[in-house]
């Protein structure tokens, strides 16, 4: 059911914790499943991001691309990371369950919501980005979980 990838990152989790002094930390969660997910960025002057931490209370899969989205961000700039969307993150992983879609959005969102903090410490605006929610399954349609 779930690709080698998954797996590997679920088990491996990379850049598991917290940055103490992060430019920016965002935590999005799904009232739906309960699933809560933290990340943290390092930002340098430049705008590039150094590192990137994260902390899932969630299902595997939540671990997996929260694990996954840390990798994708590393070393990219804001732009770029905000190109780092859910189906980025479930291609990187290749693939996701289609019950299993909602867990990824948790890692996009949580990205954004860290470069959202990061803009309001700084003072500035992200070209693309919207405030984002911090429960995701706001105003969807109910699912089956
Ligand atoms: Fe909710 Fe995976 S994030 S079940």
């Amino acid at each position: 059911m779930y690709s080698e990838k998954v797996m590997d990152h679920f088990q491996n989790p990379r850049n598991v914790g917290e940055i103490e002094n992060a430019s920016g930390v965002g935590t999005v969660g799904n009232a739906k499943c309960g699933d809560i997910m933290r990340m943290y960025l390092d930002i340098d002057d430049d705008g590039i991001i150094q590192d990137c931490k994260f902390k899932t209370f969630g299902c595997g899969a939540a671990v997996a691309t929260s694990s996954m989205a840390t990798e994708l961000v590393k070393g990219k700039t804001i732009q770029q990371a905000l190109e780092v969307t859910n189906k980025a993150v479930m291609e990187a992983l290749d693939g996701l369950p289609p019950i299993k879609v909602h867990c990824s959005l948790l890692a996009e969102e949580a990205i954004h919501a860290a470069l959202w903090d990061y803009a309001e410490k700084h003072g500035i605006k992200i070209e693309g980005l919207e405030k984002p929610k911090s429960d995701i399954s706001e105003g969807e349609e109910d699912e089956e979980y």
